[in-house]
């Protein structure tokens, strides 16, 4: 059984209409990180932050996953092939292309949880500051996604399969955002192959072995496709 772990980042979802992060005009050149992707600035400015997310749920709802989330689908359904889709992002193309193995290491823009106590529900299509939690009653309503400064979600569960990983694949990420940057050199030291699919080669395009440029919903479904004629 090959086993392949796929990373993907905001350049997998760049031809479905969404904003990438450190593009000329991505999201952070329009909001500053500490101000909407911080545990501080949730705390200093509750409704700016609910705001930010509720325009970027809208923006996904409004995306379609592009022919790259498909090909990922469609290699995840293929025999032969062990597939773990870790991805940095928040939308949900990959699980509406097909792909089920999925585990969203930054969280989710389609869940909620409440700042105090922890408790988690489906996010509704808007989040606001009188919102309060069915389980504590607290106003601290806050999108389930993984700020800066706070802990990614199923590291072990990642750590573990980058060991008994036969390939690793970097879809669509600048590689800039730990403990993510760092799951090429992991998975290469227990002797997987790497491979990373970018528009352009990336600063970390040392850390691969491998890498095809080109829009993502070209080279992935190249990609995909000469795996599964192996
Ligand atoms: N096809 C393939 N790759 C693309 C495309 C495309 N059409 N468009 C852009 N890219 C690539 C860019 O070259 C870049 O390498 O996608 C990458 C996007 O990089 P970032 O904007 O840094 O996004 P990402 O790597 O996902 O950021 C990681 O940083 O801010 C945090 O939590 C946030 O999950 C995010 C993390």
């Amino acid at each position: 059984m090959n086993k392949i772990i796929i990373l993907t980042g905001a350049g997998v979802s760049a031809e479905s209409g969404l904003e990438t992060f450190r593009s000329e005009d991505g999201l952070w050149a329009q909001h500053r990180i500490e101000d909407v992707a911080t545990p501080e600035g949730f705390m200093r400015d509750p409704d700016l932050v609910l705001r930010f997310y509720n325009r970027r749920r809208a923006d996904c709802a409004a995306a379609r996953p592009n022919a790259a989330h498909q090909a990922l689908a469609a290699l995840e359904q293929a025999p032969g092939h062990d597939v773990l889709l870790v991805t940095q992002n928040v939308d949900d193309l990959h699980e509406r292309a097909g792909s089920q193995n999925v585990i969203h290491m930054h969280g989710a823009l389609n869940l909620a949880k409440c700042h105090d106590c922890g408790h988690g529900w489906p996010a509704p299509e808007r989040m606001s500051v009188s919102d309060r939690c069915a389980r504590c009653q607290a106003r601290a309503t806050r999108p389930d996604i993984v700020w800066f400064g706070e802990m990614p979600s199923q590291m072990a569960r990642i750590e573990a399969a980058l060991q008994q990983a036969d390939l690793f694949v970097a879809i669509g990420t600048s590689g800039q955002v730990w403990p993510a940057a760092g799951f090429a050199q992991q998975a290469r030291m227990c002797g997987a192959a790497t491979l990373e699919l970018n528009i352009e080669p990336t600063a970390v395009r040392g850390d691969f072995r491998d890498g095809r440029y080109g829009p993502a919903g070209e080279v992935v479904p190249a990609w995909v496709e000469e795996v599964l004629r192996r």
